[in-house]
């Protein structure tokens, strides 16, 4: 039994904000900014909640299925619109899934690919026939527009696989995530909880905190790590894998990947240079621009991997429907 990607869809807000506009709000410059990550514009988020985002994500991916055959829905996020109910539940209400269980996850950037994790594991377990995972953020609302160290790379977008038990095909053929101890807190995002009668936390920085080198050094590492594990787990070697869907964080890293695997670049999916790093939404969107393009065959061996706070990191190949 395999479990295969039948859909994807993604959704970006209207507002692009361009390298340009980002120099009027700190001491930064366009060049920069492209040279040091291959980022020239991004998608804000102004009226579109992450709801309107993921739900969109989620139609284009779903096409003209039949709404009842969900019955999983993972939302792989760290910018819900609420903590309760989950960006799952709301899909579910919203998308009228009315067979579906819902619920989110958090793994920062590596989201989607333990969204993935979860549901492949869950429908071959629970004989779950049909599943959405979809990675969704709003991450301009947690980013700190006066740190030029982070708000030149953050966007905000929502990316959607649909997930099918299969009899006959293979979709998923190996898989890998891992946890390794932010023991420096290289990235986090605190929460400014409300005073009450019994405890007081005192002031917190609600935004993107996050030491970049540092980061861009594990992110190198880890990220070769996850792809040599699901490489040797298949049995397979770097050359027969069609495409690669990087998280899409700095294309310095993306780079590196694509050099340590010995693989031209043009095998790997870019986007970043329109949408910036969309943390969880990173991957299910590059996957989504891949699958339209055209250029994937039956067949086709594709490797998604990402990294992120937690710190996280992980992999998925699959063979194309
Ligand atoms: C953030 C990042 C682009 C910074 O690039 P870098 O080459 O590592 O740059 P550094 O942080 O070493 O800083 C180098 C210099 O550029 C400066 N700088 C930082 N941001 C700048 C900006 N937006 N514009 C101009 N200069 C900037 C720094 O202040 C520093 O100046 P100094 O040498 O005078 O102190 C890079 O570290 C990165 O992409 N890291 C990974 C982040 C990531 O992937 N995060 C998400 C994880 S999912």
């Amino acid at each position: 039994m395999g479990v295969v990607i039948a859909g994807t869809g993604k959704a970006l807000p209207e507002l692009k904000i361009e390298n340009e506009y980002l120099s009027r709000l700190v001491d930064t410059d366009s060049q920069w900014i492209i040279d040091r990550t291959g980022i020239e514009t991004r998608h804000i988020a102004t009226n579109e909640t992450a709801l309107d985002l993921a739900v969109k994500a989620a139609q284009e991916a779903m096409g003209g299925m039949d709404k009842d055959s969900i019955e999983l829905v993972l939302v792989a996020t760290v910018s819900p619109d609420m903590l309760v109910p989950s960006m799952g539940a709301l899909v579910k209400r919203t998308l009228g899934l009315k067979n579906a269980i819902a619920y989110d996850i958090n793994a920062a950037c590596s989201g989607f690919i333990y969204g993935i994790w979860n549901a492949e594991a869950l429908m071959k377990i629970h004989g779950i026939k049909r599943a959405l995972v979809i990675g969704v953020e709003r991450l301009s609302r947690i980013t700190n527009w006066e740190d030029r160290g982070t708000c030149i790379l953050f966007g905000d977008g929502a990316g959607c696989a649909v997930l099918e038990l299969s009899d006959s095909k293979t979709g998923i053929i190996s898989s890998f995530v891992k946890n390794y101890d932010d023991v420096t807190d290289c990235l986090i995002v605190d929460i400014q909880y409300p005073k009450t009668p019994f405890s007081d936390d005192g002031p917190k920085d609600p935004y993107i905190n996050m030491n970049g080198s540092q980061v861009f050094r594990f992110a190198v590492g880890a990220i070769g790590e996850a792809m040599d594990s699901v490489l040797q787990k298949a049995g397979i070697k770097a050359d027969d894998v069609q495409y690669y869907v990087p998280h899409q964080a700095n294309m310095r890293i993306i780079q590196s990947a694509a050099q340590r695997m010995k693989q031209p670049v043009d095998k790997f999916q870019v986007n970043i240079k329109t949408t910036g790093n969309v943390s969880a939404a990173s991957i299910p969107m590059a996957l989504s621009d891949l699958m339209k393009s055209g250029k994937v065959h039956s067949g086709d061996k594709i490797m998604l991997v990402g990294f992120g706070g937690g710190l996280s990191a992980g992999a998925i190949l699959f063979e194309a429907l």
